[in-house]
């Protein structure tokens, strides 16, 4: 039963501000990271980093306990898909790749992006698995304006990562945020041109597709229940930007 948050879809004026005024203490966390972040770091430290500059931005980090997960950030370095879990073993090397996903709740209101970051030289391999990534994401929002539909927009990212050689992950997607940290509707990036819901102003979700060098095929660690590693243990990529359908595109409200 849901009594509490009803129809939450559209967000009001008064809630677009405040999902804006989360995403912009976002946007600064991941900054912060950017900064920060080198090789010879551990990825605990990273969470250190989040956790801290969330506090000081007068945030919660959503993550953190949610569902059972134990801290503020994931952080997914090379054939980790998602979910990977802070810790003082995974020490950063010259060469990889992370992804920093970072999700803020302020004053009630949920925000959630995420950025990959290249340790020190990576190869030239990994270097285009990111930009082209980051480059289909950014397919996927051009296909944000209202009238077209989810549907359009995943397939456009998914024919960008394709055309470049890689796969995109079916299993795991995007989804509606602000009010609650995961809303509805989910958000494929396999998806068929044409289908799912239609995209109207005030509609608040994620563009976040996980894309990998090799199969597009899965698993979880068994250890955490959490961790999403590429099956072939080849590098996978994701970006995260929080956007908002407006009167006559989107407005990006994280990145
Ligand atoms: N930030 C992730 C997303 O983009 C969700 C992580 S759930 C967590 O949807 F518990 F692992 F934090
Ligand atoms: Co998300």
């Amino acid at each position: 039963m849901r009594l509490r948050k009803p129809h939450i879809i559209i967000k009001t004026i008064e809630q677009l501000e405040g999902i804006r005024e989360s995403g912009k203490r976002n946007i600064e966390i991941l900054d912060t990271v950017a900064q920060k972040i080198q090789a010879g770091m551990t990825t605990e430290e990273v969470d250190r980093i989040v956790y801290e500059t969330t506090k000081r931005l007068g945030g919660i980090p959503a993550p953190l306990n949610y569902q059972g997960f134990p801290k503020s950030v994931c952080t997914s370095v090379n054939s980790q898909v998602c979910h990977g879990i802070p810790s003082e073993d995974v020490i950063l090397k010259e060469g990889d790749i992370i992804n920093v996903d970072v999700s803020t709740i302020y004053n009630d209101y949920f925000s959630d992006s995420s950025r990959m970051f290249c340790i020190g030289n990576v190869s030239e391999e990994a270097k285009k698995l990111v930009e082209v990534t980051k480059e289909a994401m950014i397919e996927g929002l051009k296909q944000v304006y209202p009238g077209n539909c989810f549907g359009t927009m995943g397939n456009a990212v998914h024919k960008y990562a394709l055309q470049h050689g890689y796969t995109v992950v079916r299993q795991i997607g995007g989804h509606g945020v602000g009010i609650e940290f995961h809303e509805e509707p989910y958000v494929s990036f396999v998806s068929k041109a044409g289908t799912g819901a239609v995209f109207q102003p005030g509609m608040v979700f994620t563009i976040e597709p996980m894309v990998n060098q090799g199969t597009d095929e899965i698993y979880i660690d068994g250890n955490n229940n959490w961790t999403v590693y590429t099956m072939d243990g080849k590098l996978s990529a994701q970006w995260e930007i929080m956007v908002a359908v407006t009167e006559d595109g989107y407005e990006v409200m994280a990145y």
